[in-house]
């Protein structure tokens, strides 16, 4: 669903950041920067900080960053495309989509939207009024649901009969099956796809009805539960996330949401008081799921009965929290009862469950201790190796070691020797965070206020600065970007994560201090050190130390020499030259 670029970019250009973001923090001028109290974490003194003129905002407190259009993905939780349409409306710019189609296509959605809507409403009457609801009033209550709940989640009631909803509705066959309402018979009549279930309407999360769960009483006939089908065009199990739309606020203000397995759940997390619960509806999670979970919070504290959540693929789960930036965290569940039963017989339980929700590994690895019988010696080897077969699927070294130890303690086990076994076990598959940090405070710190130099006063820095002297890779990123692009916005989309919010972060900076010619001296310093320590090991490694040792000296002396900043740049000429900075031409 693209939004043609230039459109993007009137929307970017025509919003003012500040006037935006007031609507949710004060902002007082202070310099060139604009400071608040920050809108996306609690705080007492100001440490948000906004760019009027490049339209950028950076929180020193906790570094969230970015631009207008960020700004409303992150206040309203929309995807990219949603806060663009937001911002539109709200300056009255009409947009164009990349998609020729596209406006016919949102055409299509508003008027299925709006029958699923008016299947809502008609399941909800027959629930609540109508006679033939009878059976399913009777069922919810004696499950705990008053009128008031069945209000509050649209519950309803699909009647008995094969057309009661096409009847009402009188919309194309196409129309009841785009919508995922129901079809064509094959006598060429239209019938209800949900026919004698209690339904549980599914809204995404701007609060638009796109399908329903259909329960079955309990002496129905056929599946317990029936979904929307796939087929239909307003719905996607592999990305609907039941309960979103009422778990979004609290999730964002605790950055936690709760992930169950069924409708139920979501409704028992929210009688017991919780309302961040969300559940995938007849599917097992999927990376959509994981990806829009992410949106709203960081950590996802899973809430499946005990062996539900032990069965969460760990290679998943894993690869999630890698690449999207999320914490899995498993909430305790006693044996054989879910959230929805809990959430009757004992909300406190439930409550407790969650707010002692232990980190993905360290949940399977009690499990299974706890599996294992350790008043044996035998046992203990046993459990401690099967504790350790789980550890070694953690794809980061630190957290092994951690878990290794408190196995070994927990087992009266040597962690030497458990050590060696885990390293035996196959490695983990994904390389995560393992590296070590290559660059000092020191560096970044220069590579930094070089960076800001690029961006507040070119003119007085471009020629003098390459990738060669940013060692840090995120700061080489972002120098690369910035050099690049003239546009920052430009720049800043060419990026992701951490490079991104680095531009932004020098964006809100003030360069009016920075002496050009001191900075690159220091960088120059800093890479002729590394250009060295490079050199040189090539030399151990076998290299011919002969052609080498030049450079080196040369390298070696100049490290030294620019400690002293020289009066002109150029001074710096040569040192330039070296690492292949042309200066001369001008
Ligand atoms: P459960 O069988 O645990 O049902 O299925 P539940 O949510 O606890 O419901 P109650 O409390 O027995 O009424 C969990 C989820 O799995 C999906 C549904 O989304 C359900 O909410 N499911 C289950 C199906 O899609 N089809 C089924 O036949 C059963
Ligand atoms: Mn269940």
């Amino acid at each position: 669903m693209g939004i043609v670029d230039e459109d993007v970019k009137r929307v970017r250009d025509q919003t003012d950041i500040v006037q935006l973001i007031t609507q949710h923090t004060q902002l007082k001028k202070n310099g060139r920067q604009w400071m608040g109290l920050c809108p996306f974490h609690g705080e007492k003194s100001p440490s948000f900080s906004v760019n009027h003129e490049k339209g950028l905002y950076y929180c020193f407190g906790c570094q969230t960053s970015g631009d207008v259009i960020d700004f409303v993905r992150q206040m309203e939780h929309l995807d990219f495309a949603g806060s663009v349409e937001y911002l539109a409306s709200r300056a009255n710019i009409p947009l164009r989509y990349t998609d020729k189609n596209e406006t016919q296509k949102r055409g299509r959605r508003k008027e299925l939207l709006e029958s699923v809507q008016k299947a809502v409403d008609f399941y909800h009457d027959r629930l609540l009024r109508h006679p033939d609801g009878r059976a399913a009033r009777d069922y919810l209550r004696e499950r705990g649901y008053d009128s008031e709940v069945a209000r509050q989640f649209s519950l309803g009631w699909a009647p008995e009969g094969w057309d009661n909803l096409a009847k009402h509705l009188n919309i194309s066959a196409d129309d009841m099956q785009d919508a995922g309402l129901g079809g064509l018979s094959k006598r060429g009549t239209k019938y209800d796809f949900f026919r004698e279930r209690i339904v549980f309407p599914i809204f995404d999360e701007r609060g638009d009805a796109v399908g329903f769960g259909g329960r079955k009483l309990p002496d129905g006939e056929g599946p317990k539960y029936k979904n929307t089908s796939d087929a239909a065009k307003v719905y996607s199990k592999s990305r609907v996330l039941y309960g979103l739309n009422w778990a979004k606020t609290e999730a964002g203000k605790l950055d936690e949401i709760i992930v169950c397995e069924g409708y139920t759940d979501v409704i028992g997390f929210h009688l017991a008081g919780i309302e961040r619960a969300v559940a995938t509806c007849g599917t097992a999670m999927t990376p959509d799921h994981a990806r829009k979970l992410k949106l709203f919070a960081s950590r996802v504290v899973l809430a499946y009965d005990a062996d539900g959540a032990g069965q969460a693929a760990a290679e998943r789960v894993y690869a999630w929290e890698e690449e999207f930036g999320l914490q899995f965290a498993v909430a305790d569940l006693p044996e054989g009862s879910d959230p929805g039963d809990m959430a009757r017989n004992d909300p406190e339980g439930l409550r407790r469950a969650v707010e002692h929700a232990k980190p993905f590994l360290a949940f399977r690895i009690d499990r299974e201790l706890a599996r294992g019988d350790l008043s044996t010696v035998e046992g203990r080897a046993r459990a401690g190796e099967a504790a350790v077969g789980l550890v070694a699927e953690h794809p980061n070294a630190l957290v092994r070691d951690q878990y290794l130890v408190s196995i070994a303690d927990q087992c009266g086990l040597d962690a030497g020797q458990l050590r060696r076994r885990m390293e035996n076990k196959p490695v983990a598959k994904t390389p995560l965070a393992d590296s070590p940090v290559v660059s000092t405070t020191r560096q970044v710190t220069t590579e930094r206020q070089a960076l800001r130099l690029l961006m507040h006063r070119p003119s007085e820095v471009a020629a003098f600065l390459s990738p060669v002297l940013f060692a840090d890779p995120t700061m080489r990123l972002a120098y690369e970007a910035l050099a690049e692009y003239e546009d920052l916005h430009e720049a800043r989309a060419a990026l992701e994560g951490e490079a991104a919010d680095v531009l932004s972060q020098v964006a809100v900076d003030d360069a009016t201090d920075d002496d050009p010619l001191g900075v690159v001296c220091r960088l120059l310093a800093l890479a002729a050190v590394q250009a060295a320590v490079m050199l040189e090991g090539e030399v151990r490694r076998g290299a011919d130390m002969a052609s080498l040792l030049p450079d080196i000296t040369y390298l070696r002396r100049q490290a030294i020499e620019l400690r002293e900043v020289p009066n002109d740049m150029a001074d710096l000429a040569p040192a330039l030259q070296w690492f292949g900075i042309g200066v001369t031409g001008e």
